[in-house]
């Protein structure tokens, strides 16, 4: 299925794809940066349908929306909607779908996108779901990568933390297959990578200052204690990037991490060049812009066939 239709996994993105939203997030950082953006989704609405917390992801698919002219309806506490009525998840977007011409949707349930798109008669943005996927966050990932870096070509990118339940892993990984770079994880082994996200070639690594060495991209996760089976529930588990770490690093690493951070990295390695998860966030909402403005309007171009 086109993107434009339903963006629900990284798995609709080949490297032309990419390219092409790439192309359109570059115009539109250009815009953003002088002030300029064109109003090309005036009179359109986002409807923000959100059953998990979320700070990054509401806020940027909004500010996404609104500075292209568009306005925002923000369900982003479902425990104030209907869903508290037992209204279930089908009814709430077939609502949601009579009033906006796009909905992003962050849910629990892994297939949650999937049943979403089912009945959506507007295209519908997978902004998280459950432990699977987090697509838009890694789109976001891979154009700072191409930002700080300007190539994927010969990197080795680390990925670190909760590598078993982070969606943003999950998704981050299969978009960086194309590209041929170096894959190291660094987990602890009840938090490890799932063997279908594996590929050849992959080194598991126990130790960071091992990794971080010849790393070019630092990628680190929080533990997604939301998600721990109950056995791991009260585990702690240690790892933090702090400046003893980056002074090990290469002088261009690039550190990311899609936040919230809740100890992984040390706020004294904030001021550090390499940390690129500020900017990160920015080039979210910007990649989102692209996003929703290229889906908004692939729909304005077909007919749209009314039900009466
Ligand atoms: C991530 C998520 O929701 O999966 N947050 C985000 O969207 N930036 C990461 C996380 O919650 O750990």
């Amino acid at each position: 299925m086109d993107w434009r239709n339903h963006l629900v996994s990284v798995k609709q993105f080949d490297a032309a794809a990419v390219a092409a939203l790439f192309l359109s997030a570059g115009q539109l950082e250009t815009q953003l940066d002088c002030g300029c953006i064109e109003q090309t989704l005036q009179g359109k609405v986002l409807a923000n349908l959100f059953y998990e917390p979320s700070t990054r992801t509401s806020s940027s698919f909004a500010a996404a929306m609104m500075r292209q002219g568009g306005t925002v309806i923000g369900i982003n506490d479902v425990a104030y909607s209907s869903v508290s009525k037992g209204e279930n998840l089908a009814d709430t977007i077939r609502t949601l779908g009579c009033y906006a011409d796009i909905i992003a949707l962050r849910h629990h349930e892994d297939d949650a996108t999937e049943q979403a798109a089912a009945v959506s008669p507007v295209p519908v943005i997978n902004a998280g779901n459950g432990k699977g996927e987090h697509p838009t966050q890694a789109l976001l990932d891979l154009y700072t990568i191409y930002r700080r870096k300007g190539t994927l070509d010969g990197l080795t990118v680390t990925l670190m933390g909760d590598l078993k339940h982070g969606r943003t892993v999950h998704s981050l990984i299969q978009l960086l297959r194309p590209h041929g770079v170096r894959v190291r994880l660094v987990a602890p082994p009840e938090l490890a990578l799932p063997p279908a996200y594996m590929a050849t070639g992959d080194v598991v690594m126990s130790d960071i200052a091992d990794a971080i060495t010849d790393t070019d991209v630092l990628y680190v996760t929080r533990v997604q204690k939301e998600r721990l089976s109950a056995e791991l529930g009260g585990k702690v588990f240690d790892y933090r990037v702090d400046q003893a770490l980056m002074r090990r690093a290469k002088a261009d690493m690039v550190l990311m991490h899609p936040l919230p951070r809740v100890g992984e990295i040390d706020p004294a390695v904030d001021s550090d060049p390499r940390a690129a998860y500020f900017a990160q966030m920015r080039y979210g909402m910007i990649v989102r812009m692209a996003l929703v403005r290229d889906m908004v309007l692939a729909r304005a171009e077909v007919p749209v066939l009314r039900v009466a």
